[in-house]
């Protein structure tokens, strides 16, 4: 039986929170702050942030208000775009650890891919890894020949590849690729952006299940295997978002729910993305 402190072993044994909060976008600091609050107090135990978020510091002061051991969490961050290749990525990845002030990260990811300098980026990582600044190395919106030219070259495989995912963009191609190689998903935007809420086969199934469209999705990522990482604000979302346990999609509902592909994204394409902010 899965529950909010259920884990997937990543390939190197160490255990990853399957649900996790996102704070894209929680660039208020108190907004943050108490979205973040509200999320530990609920029982979350991960939280999935990135420089570029600016609310790494939100981070840090909620965790360590929360009272709970930094062992019992598990915090990733991200180092952006602007921050790449060997050197500015062991720069970035310190200035992170300051602002989260902490002494170790669980998981630390390439954000995007940035030509000529992502294979750097992942280097470094593999270096923090090596000095044990980090449980976890991982990557960002990579795609299946991104990987491919990583892992030509890495020490240390990426353990963890975060991708856009939901109901409109099952990512298929990108998922055989990791589960052959042992690399765990993990889903960002798992709602779409809050627009696969929307979908009335969504809806219909929540009413079905007695869950909201929200529930209904992120039972689907979870019982595909997949990392989830819904971000709300709002204290009573966080805690819906977490109530997912108690209720199993039938093989049927998620065989329907697959259907609802239709490649689309809310977000960009790893290969034609925006270096810049
Ligand atoms: P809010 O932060 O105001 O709650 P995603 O994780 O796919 O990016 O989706 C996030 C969006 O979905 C946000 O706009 C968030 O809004 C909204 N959202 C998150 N959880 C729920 C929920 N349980 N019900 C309705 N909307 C939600």
């Amino acid at each position: 039986m899965l529950n909010l402190h259920s884990t997937k072993k990543l390939i190197n044994g160490v255990e990853m929170p399957r649900l996790g909060l996102g704070v894209y976008k929680m660039t208020n600091p108190a907004e943050a702050y108490s979205a973040m609050s509200h999320a530990l107090e609920a029982g979350y135990i991960a939280i999935d942030t990135a420089a570029l978020y600016d609310n790494e510091e939100q981070v840090g002061q909620a965790v360590r208000d929360s009272k709970k051991k930094r062992e019992e969490l598990f915090i990733t961050s991200k180092v952006w775009n602007t921050d790449q290749g060997y050197d500015q990525t062991l720069r970035a990845f310190e200035t992170s650890l300051k602002k989260l002030d902490m002494d170790y990260l669980d998981l630390y990811l390439t954000h995007w891919p940035v030509p000529e300098l992502y294979v750097d980026t992942y280097r470094a990582i593999e270096r923090l890894y090596d000095e044990k600044l980090i449980r976890a190395t991982g990557v960002s919106n990579h795609e299946p020949h991104h990987l491919e030219k990583l892992l030509a070259t890495a020490n240390v495989q990426p353990m963890v590849n975060q991708i856009e995912l939901h109901p409109h963009l099952i990512q298929q191609k990108n998922r055989d690729f990791a589960k052959q190689h042992n690399i765990a998903i993990t889903s960002w935007s798992p709602l779409g952006r809050g627009r696969v809420l929307e979908d009335e086969a969504i809806m219909k199934l929540g009413e079905k299940y007695g869950k909201s469209a929200a529930q209904v999705i992120i039972r689907w990522h979870l019982q595909h295997d997949l990392i989830v990482i819904p971000k709300s604000v709002k204290e009573v979302r966080i805690r819906q978002n977490a109530d997912v346990f108690d209720f199993e999609l039938t093989a049927e509902d998620m065989q329907a729910i697959d259907m609802l592909n239709r490649d689309e994204r809310y977000g960009s394409h790893p290969d034609t993305f925006h270096l810049k902010k």
